[in-house]
C-alpha cells in the first residue's frame, strides 16, 4: 500500500496543495511542454521523494500515463513510498542485467509505473551522466506523458545537476526546518551555473497553525513569466 497522503487523503488540503503545484507544472511553459521532470534540494531529507511521488500521483489522477524513476542512486527511497520492492531498478537496465519491461512496476494507481533504483551503484554520477541514461530517458518520452525523476540533493555531488540536463524542468525543495536562506540560495546559484530549468520551489515541513493545532504544509512558488505578472487588459476582463 503506498505511503501517499495523495492516495490516502485525497481531501486533505495538503493534497489541494499539489493539485495546485500540478496546475502551475501544466501552465508553466505552455509552447515546449512539461515532461520530464526532476526534484532536488540542498540536503538529505528536505522531502524530495515525497514531494515527486506525490506529485506524479496527482498527474496519473488526470488519466495521464506517469513514470517515476528513482534517480537518487546513493539514497534511494522512492520504493519505500509505494510499498515496492527495490531488487531491480535504473541501475540494472543501464547495466543490460534486465530490461525496461522486465522492472517497471505497476501500482495500484491507475496509469502509474515506477522504476526504483535497482542495485546501488559504486559510481552513481557516472551512470547518471552517461549516454545511456540520456537515451533511456529520451526514449521513453514516447510511451509516457510525463516522466518524475527523483534526485539527489544538488548540495555535495554533481548528480542532480546531471539529471537536470535532460529534464525539462527541476523543482527544488526546501525544508523549512533543514535548511537556511544562504544554503538553499546556494542550492538554486549550484542549478543555475548547470543550466537547469528551475520551475518552482517547494517550502516543505513549515508549521501552520490552525485552530491551535499545527500541522506541516506546504508552499509552492513557480516561475512567474512576464505575462502572468501584467494586469489583464479590457478583452480579457470581459471573457474571465
Ligand atoms: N511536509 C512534510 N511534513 C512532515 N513530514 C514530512 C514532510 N515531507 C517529508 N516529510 C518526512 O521527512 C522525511 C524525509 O522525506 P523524504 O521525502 O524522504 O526526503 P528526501 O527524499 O529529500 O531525503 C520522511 O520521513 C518524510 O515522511
Ligand atoms: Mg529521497
Amino acid at each position: 500500500m503506498p505511503k501517499l497522503i495523495t492516495i490516502k487523503n485525497p481531501k486533505s488540503p495538503i493534497s489541494e496543495a499539489y493539485r495546485g503545484i500540478r496546475t502551475s507544472i501544466q501552465f508553466s511553459d505552455l509552447d515546449k511542454g512539461m515532461k520530464v521532470i526532476t526534484v532536488t534540494s540542498s540536503k538529505q531529507n528536505e522531502g524530495k521523494t515525497t514531494v515527486i511521488t506525490n506529485l506524479a500521483t496527482t498527474f496519473a489522477n488526470l488519466d495521464k500515463k506517469v513514470l517515476v524513476i528513482d534517480g537518487d542512486l546513493r539514497n534511494p527511497g522512492v520504493h519505500r513510498m509505494f510499498g515496492i520492492s527495490n531488487l531491480h531498478g535504473l541501475t540494472d537496465v543501464l547495466v543490460d542485467n534486465t530490461t525496461f519491461v522486465d522492472c517497471v512496476n505497476c501500482t495500484d494507481i491507475k496509469n502509474l509505473h515506477v522504476l526504483t533504483c535497482g542495485v546501488v551503484p559504486p559510481n552513481p554520477s557516472e551512470m547518471l551522466a552517461s549516454q545511456r541514461m540520456k537515451e533511456f530517458i529520451e526514449n521513453l518520452k514516447d510511451n509516457y506523458d510525463y516522466i518524475f525523476i527523483d534526485a539527489p540533493p544538488i548540495g555535495i555531488v554533481t548528480d542532480a545537476g546531471v539529471i537536470s540536463s535532460y529534464s525539462d524542468g527541476c523543482i527544488l525543495v526546501i525544508g523549512a526546518n533543514e535548511t537556511d536562506i544562504e544554503t538553499a540560495k546556494l542550492a538554486k546559484e549550484r542549478l543555475d551555473s548547470v543550466g537547469a530549468k528551475i520551475i518552482g520551489t517547494v517550502l516543505n515541513k513549515f508549521a501552520v497553525k490552525t485552530n491551535g493545532h499545527d500541522y506541516y504544509a506546504y508552499y509552492y512558488q513557480g516561475r512567474k513569466s512576464k505575462k502572468s505578472n501584467r494586469k489583464m487588459n479590457k478583452k480579457e476582463k470581459s471573457m474571465a
